[in-house]
């Protein structure tokens, strides 16, 4: 009888588990993702929901352990997948088997104005992150270059809305074939390093959505970006982490944004703010070691214990926590349980390679007076090499950017290798830059340097008068104040005395060519007698060879500006009639939607050093004249503008077709002209190609602030075709009815 009894009771409990087993939908990757979603959460204790919103260390969060939910792990960044840290500390947790290929950076992508190299870059990193086991890749970065002493802007797609929206895309699109989720940011108007934390953006509306919002409406509605990231800094005083305007009225409401908005590491504040404003998952708020009074650390994030005792008391309900739980189970499903997710692969040459063809494509040939350039390596038998950038790893530093690299080419090394036994490479630092400490190494100290600038200089300009070309190879780099993060450069010269070594060097021999390795422009007193001018940007493992494949024709370099490189700075609208960095608490950004060559087609006075779109070739080309399909379009029709390119000179080439768009009369001041289209298109010698674009009204438009919408006047546009910003070839009016 008592066996009976016990036998029933078993089965009564084993039924109805089993039932509920068979139905465990969440784990089952064939179902569609919201159904999985809602089954998970019906599941879920308070508790796990809560933890699920926080970070249990500096890089990852909670997962269901229960449920065989898997954790979330992030990675940095946008141009190469970071070394592993401790589990709360900043630090190198000394693997061996964590080195990654280092990709040019952004800015280097954005200038090969190539779709297909920022799909390319986007497979490749995501191989890289899903091989690495992380399901979020803490990247790309799409704010606009606004100022170029903004110390982020090498991780940023430069100044034009169009342009940084149609590489963001593909980027994203690739990444996210890996199961790793694209994490798009600072979102948003993070165009400053000085009091990021804090500093509160004044921008009107149609800046707002004309410039600074348009990159990150194409992440989550063309690419379908499945996470974003809150910038540190305040918009409408509220900190954009949780930020009613940015968050839950324009991303998650205007572009319906299902995906997870994570805070940028300790951009948190409030938890009522956190709850309420949009905010998904907390990272990187204050931790003071692993403990913290009684409990571990994490426990005392906003979105933590604080939390939990609002929802206990009834203070607040689970509405919006559900909210932020369903999101976030759709990126574990999305990703780490997503049905197919494929294996990756890291640190491989394919990679490498990867990050060559986009560093090869990205470099901008500024300046080419008497054809210095390509060089012959066979006619040249004494190559001088003066530049610290010549040898400065630059995968290194610059902040949360910084890569452990598997290797790295430098510009030298690059150099010796294309030229062999052909001629004789001598080097000379000319300039140094103080020494920094090595970020992932706790406790690093800096070595105390002692440099005696005058004595490099001369040496380096003793040996420029014996040699047959001078390669300099200088710019900026990843030191704090220079291209890096949590600060901003102090000026737009050169640092280090480079501008005298430069004028001086091309004065002992006039067949000096200068490299620039920058995220940012410079300013260029001695562009007058420097015959030929470079711009490599930061192009990662790969860079030296890249760089030398261009300085000896092997590469027929084709990229162009992805921002203005102005004379001076007050030639830049930020600091002509905006702020920067503001009084401190404020900045306003007074300029409005005049950024960069916005503002420069406004001057009457004055001419960018270097135009946006500007970039040379080792070819010519010729522009047949533009002309339009229809004379009137109405509201609903598109327009096509058609245009012949042709290769005019002996070798082939690539050249990027620029369209730009200009409103004649409007009820509202516009720009002078705005980009609406490119096309690079590879030619033969000799090779003519018709390029041809096509547009909608969304092209004319202009956002009206006082109507909160999109608006094309009816009117004369003008459609104007060139290699560049202040290289229109033609153009061809239209109307629109
Ligand atoms: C940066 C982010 C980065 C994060 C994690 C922050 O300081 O602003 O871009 O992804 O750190 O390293």
């Amino acid at each position: 009888m008592k066996l009976k009894s016990i036998l029933v009771t078993a089965s009564f409990t084993a039924l109805p588990l089993f039932a509920q087993q068979q139905k465990q939908v969440y784990l089952d990757a064939s179902k569609p993702i919201e159904e999985r979603v809602e089954d998970a959460l019906k599941r879920m204790t308070l508790e796990e929901k809560v933890a699920m919103t926080h970070a249990q260390s500096k890089f990852s969060s909670p997962g269901v352990p229960r449920l065989g939910i898997p954790e979330n792990w992030m990675t940095d960044g946008p141009h190469g997948i970071r070394a592993e840290v401790l589990w709360d500390e900043w630090y190198g947790a000394s693997w061996t088997n964590d080195s990654c290929i280092a990709f040019p950076a952004l800015t280097a992508l954005a200038a090969t104005w190539n779709t297909d190299m920022a799909a390319l870059y986007g497979k490749s990193i995501g191989e890289e992150a899903r091989y690495r086991n992380k399901n979020v890749l803490l990247g790309p970065g799409v704010n606009i270059y606004r100022t170029p002493l903004n110390g982020r802007n090498f991780e940023y797609m430069g100044e034009d809305p169009f342009l940084a929206s149609k590489m963001v895309v593909p980027y994203i699109r690739e990444v996210q074939k890996n199961g790793v989720a694209a994490c798009v940011k600072h979102y948003a108007l993070n165009n400053q390093e000085i009091y990021r934390g804090h500093i509160n953006v004044e921008v009107d509306d149609r800046a707002l959505y004309e410039i600074y919002l348009p990159a990150f409406k194409a992440a989550v509605e063309e690419g379908h970006a499945w996470a974003i990231m809150g910038s540190y800094n305040q918009y409408k005083n509220e900190h954009c982490c949780h930020n009613q305007y940015l968050l839950n009225d324009i991303l998650k409401g205007e572009w319906g944004f299902d995906g997870v908005v994570i805070s940028d590491w300790g951009g948190v504040h409030d938890t009522k703010q956190a709850i309420f404003n949009g905010l998904d998952m907390e990272f990187g708020s204050w931790t003071n070691g692993m403990t913290w009074g009684k409990s571990n650390a994490y426990d005392y994030y906003y979105l933590a214990d604080p939390y939990l005792e609002l929802l206990k008391s009834g203070e607040v309900t689970d509405k919006e926590l559900n909210d932020k739980v369903r999101r976030i189970l759709r990126l574990v499903f999305r990703t780490n349980m997503a049905k197919d997710r494929p294996y990756g692969s890291f640190g491989t040459e394919e990679h490498a390679l990867a990050g060559r063809t986009i560093a090869q494509e990205g470099i901008v040939l500024l300046q080419n007076r008497g054809n210095l350039l390509p060089v012959d390596p066979a006619k040249t038998k004494r190559i001088l090499v003066v530049g610290e950038n010549a040898v400065k790893r630059m995968t290194i530093g610059g902040g949360s950017s910084s890569l452990k690299a598997k290797y790295e080419i430098s510009p030298l090394a690059g150099i010796e290798a294309r030229v062999g036994s052909a001629a004789n490479v001598m080097y000379m630092p000319g300039y140094a830059s103080p020494a920094v400490a090595e970020q992932d190494k706790k406790g690093a100290k800096a070595e105390e340097k002692v440099i005696d600038f005058d004595k490099l200089r001369a040496d380096a300009v003793n040996a420029a008068k014996e040699a047959d070309v001078v390669f300099f190879v200088g710019g900026l780099n990843k030191n704090d104040g220079q291209d890096c993060e949590g600060n901003d450069r102090s000026s737009l010269g050169l640092p280090y005395g480079q501008d005298k070594l430069i004028s001086e060097l091309v004065k002992a021999n006039p067949n000096t060519v200068v490299v620039l390795v920058t995220g940012n422009a410079v300013a260029m007193p001695w562009v007058k007698d420097v015959p030929s001018i470079v711009e490599t940007w930061y192009s990662g493992t790969e860079a030296g060879n890249a760089l030398a494949s261009v300085l000896f024709g092997d590469v027929n370099p084709s990229g162009k500006l992805p921002f203005t490189f102005p004379v001076r700075l007050e030639d830049n609208g930020a600091h002509a009639l905006g702020e920067h960095p503001g009084d401190s608490i404020n900045v306003k950004y007074n300029e409005g939607v005049f950024v960069g060559y916005r503002w420069a087609d406004k001057q009457k006075k004055s001419k960018p050093l270097f135009a946006f779109g500007h970039g040379l070739s080792y070819t010519t080309f010729a522009y047949g004249k533009v002309t339009a399909d229809k004379k009137v379009m109405t509201a609903d029709e598109s327009i096509t503008f058609s245009v012949t390119v042709k290769n005019t000179g002996s070798r082939e080439g690539q050249e990027v077709v620029q369209l730009y768009i200009s409103d004649k009369k409007s009820s509202l001041p516009r720009p002078v002209k705005e980009l609406k289209g490119f096309s690079k298109v590879k030619l033969a010698a000799g090779e003519e190609k018709v390029v041809t674009f096509s547009i909608t009204k969304d092209a004319l438009s202009f956002f009206d602030d006082a109507k909160h919408q999109w608006v094309a006047e009816p009117g004369r546009f003008e459609a104007l075709v060139g290699a560049s910003s202040a290289d229109i070839k033609s153009s061809v009016a239209f109307d629109l009815k």
